[in-house]
């Protein structure tokens, strides 16, 4: 029963099964395009790519393109690089909007994710005494729960009273659907902006964008979504879904390397919203004037509109190398594997321990992407550190949950069968 098994049930435990699966993988080569790191001569268990993406082993061409360019053109590889500087970050305009399913306009990639989200917010946190509130998922990633309390004090509230975090119910692991929206409707009216990450970065859980957009805009809310752990990890329609803003980092899913630039998704309804409050940087001025250097600032229409600096071309030429992969891989194709992989890796799970561990994220595969998150409440971190001396590396999160992800672009299935057998020891 190894044909293209997708209900967790369909799976089997052995061995000779995952090396049967990956024989039959279509997208089996994507893996031999990334550097897999090596633990005693072997390819480690890398299942962390929510954490940072592997680098392509085309990253350094197109990077060293850059420093040829520079080296021999110095200033004038602005004009004449073989990619010019100038527009650079236009060659991940096409793709960045295809990732995410938005048209290119709506679409930039600039900053790092908590700049731009502080950008976003900028623009569209606008409370006012009546409707001051932000409403956040309880146990948000700290950066944005720190960005969001620092907005609120800016404007002169108090996040006591303006920030909302919405939990799940008592002895639940995560949101329901019903939840939030029955939440959006009865309190709508008081929220200035509705901010969710689109996968928690804890539980894994994948909230239901449509959802939460429809609810927001028919109470006259904002809506931002925090795409860290989607990016990549799951196709998305932001231009149909319609939010306001969305912002995103590069180096998870995205594999972009450490630090990366960011993306940032703003609905073409605001292409032209001049009268909006930005901050603004000569970048994010009309293009056509941007030279003549004159001292008040016009934006460019759509999200360019909110660039602040000339862009960092060895960052973006990382960025090119695995976006030209996803480009030609299909965001559709790896989503139909990345289901498998991680029902194939939650059925090895549910077999071995259940007793010393329970599965915080979502069962239905609409409802995750990559990442399941463990709850090992009786081991502590040492688990994972005895993991990472075995050459497996996850990530734990206190105070009890690892966080494992098999990205399909380059974890195989014998990579998912590894691991169990690790934990399995691990934690015996
Ligand atoms: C969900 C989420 N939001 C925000 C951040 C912060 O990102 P940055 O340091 O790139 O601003 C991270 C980083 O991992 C994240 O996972």
């Amino acid at each position: 029963m190894i044909d293209q098994p997708l209900l967790s049930d369909a799976f089997e435990s052995g061995e000779d099964f995952a090396i049967a699966m990956d024989a039959r993988d279509p997208l089996k080569e994507y893996r031999d395009l990334f550097f897999i790191p090596k633990f005693k001569g072997a390819d480690c268990v890398y299942l962390s790519g929510h954490s940072l993406g592997l680098q392509p082993k085309s990253a350094g061409a197109y990077i060293q393109e850059g420093l040829k360019d520079w080296a021999e053109l110095g200033v004038e590889g602005h004009f004449h690089a073989k990619h010019p500087w100038m527009p650079y970050h236009r060659l991940l305009r096409e793709q960045t909007a295809e990732l995410v399913g938005a048209k290119p306009e709506e679409v930039v990639v600039m900053n790092s994710l908590t700049v731009n989200l502080h950008l976003m917010m900028v623009s569209f946190y606008r409370p006012t005494a009546s409707r001051h509130k932000i409403l956040v998922e309880r146990g948000a990633f700290p950066s944005d729960q720190y960005a969001v309390k620092s907005q609120i004090r800016f404007h002169g509230f108090d996040p006591a009273s303006s920030l909302i975090e919405l939990g799940p119910e008592r002895g639940e692991s995560y949101l329901r659907d019903e939840q939030i929206e029955s939440f959006i409707e009865r309190s709508g009216d008081e929220i200035a902006l509705i901010l969710f990450g689109g996968v928690n970065y804890a539980t894994g859980q994948f909230f239901n964008l449509e959802q939460i957009v429809r609810a927001g805009r028919a109470r006259g809310c904002i809506v931002g979504f925090d795409l860290a752990h989607a990016a990549g990890n799951l196709p998305l329609k932001l231009n149909a879904l319609g939010p306001d803003f969305a912002v995103w980092c590069s180096y998870k899913y995205l594999n972009g390397g450490p630090g990366c630039v960011a993306g940032c998704f703003v609905h073409e309804r605001h292409a032209s919203s001049y009268d909006l409050p930005r901050f603004a940087g000569w970048w994010g001025h009309d293009e056509a004037s941007r030279f003549q250097m004159g001292p008040e600032f016009r934006a460019m229409a759509g999200a360019e509109g909110w660039q602040l600096s000339n862009p960092p071309i060895v960052s973006l030429a990382a960025l090119r190398a695995s976006m030209d992969i996803f480009h030609q891989a299909g965001m559709e194709s790896l989503r139909t594997k990345s289901v498998r992989l991680t029902a194939y890796l939650e059925s090895l799970l549910r077999e071995s321990s259940p007793s010393k561990f329970t599965i915080i994220t979502p069962p239905e595969p609409t409802r995750r992407g990559a990442q399941l998150s463990i709850r090992a409440q009786h081991s502590g971190r040492a688990l994972c550190e005895r993991l990472t001396a075995e050459g497996v590396l996850c990530d734990w999160r206190e105070p009890d949950i690892l966080r494992v992800a098999p990205i399909p672009l380059y974890n195989s299935y014998h990579d998912v069968f590894r691991f169990v057998q690790h934990l399995k020891r691990a934690v015996s």
